[in-house]
């Protein structure tokens, strides 16, 4: 009989303080809220205020309808880092409701294409209709877990996460697979959360801070371990971002020094 990927045991996941498949499962109740009433009353921003707030430029989010901007759930802006050139194989991690996988399907033009791997149904169901609904061709949604892609090996240009990778117990089981499936010389550019400090053993325990974006993260230094560790190499990160400023979540990320950051590296 086939294994179910939430079935999947890795090897490093034993040294995570909550269990994988139990977050998994706590973390597509929650993002199936996001998706079906996203703006309902979270801990994080969401939609067009995020946009904004996480410097995405005005004239993108102007040219997609609310519809396909309310439910952004990110950090920080993974397109910051780097221009991704036309033409280019995107693969976003966790793409929740598509919206950069629209943006990067823009960026890409014709010639390229977009997949965006997610586990909640709710979220794929909502980017599939937006993506026919604005007409793209160049963007398609799989269901899968990031530490199995549903990818084949070296088919990536470019790799892009937003907020997704701080929700993964295994880090550098999810950061191998997208070594695995991006070509040699192929980017990874993705935004997430990085913690000021050591998060106390509780609050690692504690799966509703893991779904809020806050108990999942790792230090700067950690994130930068991790994805060489994976394989990677030229690490550069970001300067910190406010992303929870003025959310609901705001005292919380105060409390854990918590800051989007973006990060980039290479297949060398
Ligand atoms: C904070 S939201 C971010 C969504 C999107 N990147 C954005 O910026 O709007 C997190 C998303 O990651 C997905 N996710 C979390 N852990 C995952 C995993 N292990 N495998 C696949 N998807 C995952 C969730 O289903 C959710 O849609």
């Amino acid at each position: 009989m086939p294994t179910s990927p939430d079935a999947m045991q890795s090897d490093t996941s034993s040294i995570h303080a909550v269990d994988p498949e139990a977050l998994r499962a706590e973390i597509r109740v929650k993002y199936a809220e996001v998706a079906r009433n996203p703006d309902g009353p979270f801990h994080f921003h969401t939609g067009r205020p995020l946009a904004a707030k996480l410097g995405y430029p005005t004239s993108i989010c102007e040219s997609l309808p609310d519809s396909a901007v309310a439910s952004f759930a990110g950090v920080d802006n993974p397109f910051a880092v780097r221009q991704i050139p036309v033409g280019s194989h995107v693969l976003d991690l966790g793409s929740g409701g598509g919206f950069d996988c629209f943006v990067a399907a823009g960026l890409v033009g014709a010639t390229g294409k977009v997949i965006g791997v997610d586990m909640t149904p709710e979220m794929l169901d909502r980017a599939s209709r937006e993506a026919a609904a604005l007409g793209l061709r160049n963007v398609e949604f799989r269901a899968g877990i990031l530490e199995r892609l549903p990818i084949d090996d070296q088919w990536a240009d470019v790799v892009i996460s937003n907020g997704v990778l701080n929700l993964v117990a295994d880090k550098v089981l999810a950061l191998e697979e997208a070594y695995r499936v991006l070509r040699p010389g192929g980017v990874l550019q993705f935004a997430d959360i990085a913690v000021g400090g050591k998060v106390p053993e509780a609050a690692r325990c504690d799966i509703e801070l893991w779904t809020d974006c806050i108990a999942g993260g790792l230090s700067v230094d950690e994130w930068t371990d991790a994805i060489a560790a994976a394989g990677f190499g030229s690490v550069a990160v970001g300067l910190p971002t406010d992303s929870f400023g003025g959310a609901a979540g705001e005292s919380r990320a105060r409390h854990y020094g918590v800051f989007g950051h973006t990060f980039q590296a290479v297949k060398e």
